[in-house]
């Protein structure tokens, strides 16, 4: 049987500012630039989601897409879009709101949230059109 890799990509915009309490201003400026704003930012994010699966073959689907945008809508975009991701999303709480950490804590949103047979593969996550960053959970 075919094994499929299948993305669906979504789009949130959000808040947020690279920081760490237990540094000066003046070294949270120097490491984070003006992402550091004490006064916020935006970004329009893109964010791409990877599921790996066989290919069935009474569908033809790895999944239905709809159903991944519906997963992916309900437990990460719906949290975080237009939302200050340092101060209102309970699931990234204490956590340094960086493209990397943000990865890594929407794989851990999803990874439990496919149908039997289905893993999540592969998260990129875009925070301008010309960074990006990419998790396969290992
Ligand atoms: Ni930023």
């Amino acid at each position: 049987m075919a094994r499929v890799r299948v993305t669906r990509r979504l789009h949130f915009s959000a808040a947020h500012r690279l920081f760490r309490s237990d540094w000066s201003e003046e070294r949270n400026r120097e490491i984070f630039g003006d992402c550091s704003n004490p006064r916020w930012h935006g970004h329009n994010y893109e964010l791409d989601v990877t599921v790996d699966g066989e290919v069935d073959p009474e569908t033809g689907f790895v999944m239905d897409l709809a159903r991944l945008k519906e997963a992916v809508s309900d437990r990460v975009i719906g949290d975080l879009d237009h939302r200050n991701l340092n101060l209102e999303v309970p699931w990234l709480e204490g956590l340094n709101p960086t493209t990397e950490n943000l990865a890594v804590a929407i794989w851990e949103r999803l990874e439990d949230s496919l149908p039997k047979g289905v893993r999540l593969a592969r998260i990129v996550l875009w925070e301008t059109p010309r960074n990006y960053v990419e998790y396969t959970g290992e």
